[in-house]
């Protein structure tokens, strides 16, 4: 059975793994090696996951977690509020071996159910990357619609990709 739960310490490495191995499944064919792996260790790394799920407040809600047998098996983060009423989604990852099975939808209920509750949002914004289909699909399933382009979060110089914004009412 998979259980959802506010990570904490026990789930870093499993967080740092789910994420990671998400992460080069997801974006192999849309990105360079090199901007995956400085994606991947700038964000995913022991030391940083491990800050994020000790510390939580308004602009950072934490992980949430969704766990088989011991094993974490999707992670997304974040929850955080970007103004009074409006939340952010920042990390939603499956292990690529169990998508399409209700995984990602239960991490983002739990997350939404943070931000409503505790946070009173009202809205949800995530950035997608464009040409991710494995993930834009998800997020249109699940209401959101798309806003705008906006250049990627980390463009290194000289680098040139787009994101896409979308929003959903909650
Ligand atoms: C995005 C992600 C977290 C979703 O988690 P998941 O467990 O696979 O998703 P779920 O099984 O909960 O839901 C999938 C939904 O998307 C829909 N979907 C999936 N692929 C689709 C497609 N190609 N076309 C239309 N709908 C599609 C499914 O129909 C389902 O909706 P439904 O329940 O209404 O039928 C996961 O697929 C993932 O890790 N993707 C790669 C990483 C990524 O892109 N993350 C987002 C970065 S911003």
């Amino acid at each position: 059975m998979i259980k959802i739960f506010k990570a904490d310490e026990s789930h870093v490495a499993g967080i740092a793994k789910v994420c990671t191995e998400g992460y080069w499944a997801t974006y192999q064919e849309l990105l360079t090696k090199e901007r995956i792996q400085r994606i991947v260790e700038e964000f995913y790394n022991h030391e940083r996951i491990l800050q994020e799920v000790t510390h939580s407040d308004r602009n950072w809600g934490g992980y949430f977690v969704a766990v088989e047998n011991n094993v974490v098996v999707g992670a997304g983060g974040g929850g955080g509020m970007i103004d009074e009423t409006t939340g952010e989604l920042y990390v939603l990852y499956v292990d690529p071996s169990r998508r399409n099975e209700g995984i990602g939808t239960m991490i983002l209920d739990a997350i939404t159910k943070q931000q409503k509750e505790e946070f009173n949002a009202t809205e949800q914004w995530v950035s997608v990357a464009k040409g991710n289909m494995k993930g834009i699909p998800f997020y249109e399933a699940r209401g959101f619609v798309f806003q705008h382009e906006r250049a990627s979060y980390g463009n290194a110089e000289g680098e040139d990709y787009v994101s896409l914004r979308y929003f959903r009412k909650l």
